[in-house]
């Protein structure tokens, strides 16, 4: 079986873009296919900010920048996929859409051998495996925002993952990419999420009621508990769109009230105040 030389991503938004990037970095030909030319605009965008960033704290070389800029090509047509060793499907974290890439990635993929990974939050591996006629070849390989600074992925197996499949994952993502992995049975929420969205949910609650200010419940966090950010401003960072997304896959999944995303989260996100992308959410934030 051959080195993975020749990445995919399909979907260029906050995660896409961070893990093109990151795959860029480490030497490797990627592909990113995004249809909506705008959001390939904003994702080409946001990895050269990105790698301007990287070179200015220190962490490559200007040279390094213009060499990873250099294997990075977008395309809106699927089936400039077809020649991908790994594909990694991050589009928006909706069941539907995300089965309807996976079926595509099934017709376009030649390699029998390729792993068709989804970085999704917490929509079951399975489900998606099942769009294929490969479920052996899947897995799931989440990584975290922003993807170029944290170093964890949780790689997450279903019933069906081969287990060569996620042995060259596991390989890719600790040799190539230089990042730790935790691996997660095929449960909504995987391991990070199961801990993460309930507090984050917690935090918006106690804003909704009327408790305490979203800058006090961030602050409370940061100074009393050293966390990096607040859970709101946290929420804002990974999108409040997202966030609600997540929180119904794992209340479908449980059926726990802890889950269920509450009424401000909904109300905001019908509003478009999503977070930072979108310049509002509980705090705001200068537009690019
Ligand atoms: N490339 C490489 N390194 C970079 C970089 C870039 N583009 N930008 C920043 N860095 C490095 C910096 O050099 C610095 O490294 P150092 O400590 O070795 O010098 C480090 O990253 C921190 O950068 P900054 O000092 O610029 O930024 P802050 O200290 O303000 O930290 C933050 C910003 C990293 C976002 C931090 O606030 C943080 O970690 N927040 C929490 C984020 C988090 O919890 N994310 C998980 C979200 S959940 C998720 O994604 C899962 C999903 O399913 C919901």
């Amino acid at each position: 079986m051959s080195e993975i030389e020749r990445v995919g991503v399909v979907g260029a938004g906050l995660m896409g873009s961070g893990i093109a990037e990151v795959c860029a970095r480490a030497d490797l030909d990627v592909l990113v296919c995004e249809q909506d030319a705008e959001t390939a605009r904003v994702g080409r965008e946001r990895i050269r900010a990105s790698l301007e960033r990287g070179v200015r704290r220190g962490k490559l070389t200007a040279r390094e920048r213009e060499a990873a800029e250099s294997r990075l090509r977008f395309t809106s047509d699927a089936d400039d996929l077809a020649d991908r060793q790994l594909v990694v499907e991050a589009v928006v974290e909706r069941e539907d859409v995300k089965m309807g890439v996976f079926e595509v990635l099934d017709k376009v993929v030649e390699d029998p051998d390729a792993i068709i990974a989804s970085n999704t939050s917490s929509i079951p591996i399975m489900k998606l495996a099942m769009a294929t006629g490969r479920a052996g070849n899947v897995i799931g390989l989440h990584f975290f925002n922003p993807v170029p600074v944290l170093p964890l992925v949780e790689v997450v197996t279903s019933l069906l993952t081969r287990t060569g499949t996620r042995d060259r994952a596991e390989a890719f993502v600790t040799r190539v990419l230089g990042k730790q992995i935790i691996r997660s049975t095929d449960r909504a929420g995987f391991v990070v999420n199961s801990l993460l969205v309930p507090y984050l949910l917690s935090a918006i609650r106690m804003v909704e009621s009327g408790f305490a200010s979203a800058s006090d419940v961030d602050d409370g966090m940061v100074l009393g508990c050293a966390h990096p950010m607040g859970p709101l401003r946290l929420a804002d960072l990974i999108g409040l769109d997202t966030v609600q997304a997540i929180a119904e896959s794992m209340y479908a999944e449980f059926k726990e009230p802890l889950h269920s995303p509450p009424p401000l989260l909904l109300r905001m996100v019908e509003a478009g105040l999503l977070g930072e992308k979108s310049g509002r959410g509980f705090h705001t934030y200068p537009r690019a």
